[in-house]
């Protein structure tokens, strides 16, 4: 599928102010950022930008702060050393968003240089999508660039502010994210398999309807496997479970069938009597959970049986893990899931959050053809959504 929006390839950035907001939401340890996977990716728009001879200005928000101003634990300094690390460039940083001392650091910019600004959500008025934000934050520029899909899904001041001030393009990062999570949906090659795992039915419930409509196979895994075994009349011990939702799984089931989709359900499990790093594994079969233990991951008959559709599989795509890979007595699970899409010929596709970060456990990061940035930004798209940061762009 086309994208449908201008790109900064239509801009004429050339000595121009570009403000560009890109996702620097990255995991942080002691001050060092600790997955630099969002940094990398927003590389090659600031790079093109940077040959255009454009200024430019990068915001993003980390992590969760309160709004009542500057947290140290949530800066993007850490951020913005990143990227002069991982570009060589001489990349400035104040620690301002919306005062005085950004606006200096953006009117003592030369042409090619880089600054980034503090924050954005040090004010609470960035989540609240105030225009009085949008419009000091597009002072700073003459033309809008968002890059930053994993953040497209939040109508908040940075993403879809600026577009209402200056002609907004979308970033290389953006177009590939979107024409890659709408276009398999739109043609893919089949066999087309999906593996949704994950703890709950509730929260991907638009995701699995979805799905049902364009895949031909769809795996289960997670917890919220278990929701659907109570839709199939078996017991599940002490596992996760989501009683309000069964009957809609149930209703999910259903559709599947009438619609000839293949859906497949763990026939095996391995359980545990607790939850916890010192718990131990045994292999019990799906209709014989015993009530005192909980499910942790999918049994070695499952296993096979996923990976024999995988192997069969032109199009993957693979949201949450199979078990609690967290744990290694769990992971094995998740961890064949993951072998068999990385062993396969097929279009692998996988769409943000806790699969990323179990392939990236596993090493299989360079085996997949497109891991998204985003986590809720892909979701929404393969929910069939459209993401506000996108639609605030210039129709091309
Ligand atoms: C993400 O990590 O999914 C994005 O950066 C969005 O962050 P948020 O959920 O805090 O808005």
């Amino acid at each position: 599928m086309a994208f449908t929006k201008k790109t900064v390839r239509d801009a004429d950035v050339a000595g121009k102010r570009v403000l560009m907001r890109v996702d620097f939401n990255v995991p942080l340890k002691d001050g060092v950022v600790t997955d630099d996977t969002r940094v990398r990716a927003a590389i090659p728009t600031i790079e093109y930008l940077k040959e255009q001879g454009a200024k430019i200005i990068l915001m993003s928000h980390l992590g969760r702060p309160k709004g009542d101003g500057p947290e140290p634990q949530f800066s993007l300094k850490p951020a913005a050393d990143k990227l002069a690390e991982l570009t060589g460039y001489d990349v400035k940083f104040v620690d301002d968003t919306y005062g005085e001392k950004a606006k200096a650091a953006v009117d003592a910019l030369q042409d090619g240089e880089i600054l980034v600004l503090e924050n954005v959500r040090f004010d609470k008025r960035e989540k609240k999508n105030d225009p009085e934000i949008a419009k000091t934050l597009a002072s700073y520029g003459d033309v809008f660039v968002l890059d930053a899909f994993g953040t497209a899904h939040r109508a908040q001041g940075s993403v879809v502010g600026p577009a209402a001030y200056l002609p907004a393009y979308a970033g290389f990062l953006l177009e590939k994210e979107v024409d890659t999570l709408t276009g398999i949906f739109a043609e893919p090659e089949r066999p087309f398999v999906a593996i949704v795992g994950g703890s709950k039915v509730s929260s991907k419930i638009g995701v699995l309807d979805h799905l049902i409509d364009s895949a031909d196979t769809l795996i289960i895994g997670g917890g919220m496997a278990y929701t659907f075994f109570l839709a199939k009349g078996y017991t599940v011990g002490t596992s996760l479970k989501e009683e309000d939702w069964v009957e809609r799984a149930g209703e999910m089931l259903k559709k599947a069938e009438d619609k000839g989709v293949k859906i497949l359900l763990p026939i095996d499990n391995v359980v545990a009597d607790h939850f916890g790093e010192d718990a131990e594994g045994e292999v019990v079969d799906s209709d014989k959970i015993p009530d005192d233990r909980m499910g942790m991951d999918i049994g070695p008959k499952t296993r096979e049986l996923y990976a024999d559709a995988i192997k069969a599989a032109k199009t993957v795509f693979w949201n949450g893990p199979m078990g609690v890979f967290e744990m290694d007595q769990f992971a094995a699970g998740t961890e064949a899931v993951a072998r068999a899409v990385a062993d396969s010929d097929c279009t692998s596709i996988i769409g943000g959050g806790d699969s990323v970060a179990a392939i990236n456990k596993f090493g299989l990061a360079d085996k997949m053809s497109w891991i998204s940035t985003g986590g809720g930004a892909s979701m929404e798209l393969v929910e069939g959504k459209a993401l506000p940061g996108v639609e605030a762009l210039l129709d091309a």
